[in-house]
């Protein structure tokens, strides 16, 4: 690998040619196996360079999002997420839209409980200030890659005792017979910051969308307000446009 770096711009520091030569290397597959990155003392005599040096290119690559650091497991290659393409007209929750990908959903908990509710979170439920809420942080992955963070919260008397059971926030809402069946969606782009950008293992500042979904169930009852951040590289939101019923007899009366 050295060699390759012979020749380099003589003013560029050296840290950003090894950052560089270390990005060729992963494009050409060079870690593909485990994507995870040799350790350090590896890595610095392959590349012929110190610690030091090699350290401050690692964390630019980091910082890039090119590479992840995971706790105690290493530092591995960012393989490109799945890219998903979500239809804007079907209620559905993350486990059912990643299974039917042929995706493996999986979360991580950031938070969950019993609390009160913030002023939103009872504006947008319609609950009193003084009625408890499960509520449930999440960040949401796909065959191991983060797709979104999501924040929900549910009235309490909605779940069955406050247990969610298994993962999926939306079967504990059937088991407690209160699946939603109409939700409505507020869809915002924003820039994400950095501890939601650590998370999503995106860099900084990325483009994500911030989706606010407010969920009723069957008699009405507003059952969920969960605000996602979604990052913007993984999904496709697809709507279906039809004309008014009005607009179309014109079209087609035009058209005869
Ligand atoms: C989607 C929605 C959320 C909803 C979640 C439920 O991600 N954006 O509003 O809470 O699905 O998913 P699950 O049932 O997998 O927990």
């Amino acid at each position: 690998m050295a060699g390759l770096r012979a020749g380099k711009a003589e003013r560029a520091p050296l840290f950003a040619s090894i950052a560089a030569e270390l990005k060729r290397e992963i494009a050409s597959g060079r870690f593909a196996q485990a994507d995870l990155l040799p350790g350090e003392r590896e890595l610095s005599e392959m590349l012929e360079v110190s610690r030091t040096t090699l350290r401050r290119a690692i964390a630019g690559l980091v910082e890039e999002g090119v590479l992840v650091h995971r706790h105690g497991a290493g530092t591995f290659v960012r393989r490109n997420p799945p890219r998903v393409e979500q239809p804007l007209s079907r209620l559905t929750s993350f486990t059912e839209d990643m299974r039917l990908r042929g995706l493996a959903p999986s979360s991580k908990v950031i938070e969950q409980g019993t609390f009160l509710p913030t002023p939103e979170e009872s504006m947008m439920l319609d609950i009193a200030l003084t009625e408890q809420v499960f509520r449930l942080e999440r960040l949401r992955l796909a065959d191991e890659a983060p797709m979104a963070l999501e924040r929900a919260a549910v009235p309490l008397r909605y779940l069955d005792g406050g247990e969610l059971g298994g993962s999926s926030l939306y079967a504990a809402l059937a088991t407690a017979g209160f699946r939603p069946v109409r939700a409505i969606e507020r869809i915002r782009a924003v820039v994400v910051g950095a501890a939601q950008a650590a998370l999503l293992g995106v860099p900084e500042g990325s483009p994500t969308l911030d989706i606010q979904r407010v969920a009723y169930a069957s008699d009405g009852r507003r059952v969920e307000f969960t605000r996602s951040v979604y990052r913007s590289d993984t999904y496709d939101f697809v709507a279906e446009l039809t004309l008014s019923p009005g607009a179309r007899a014109r079209t087609e009366g035009a058209i005869r």
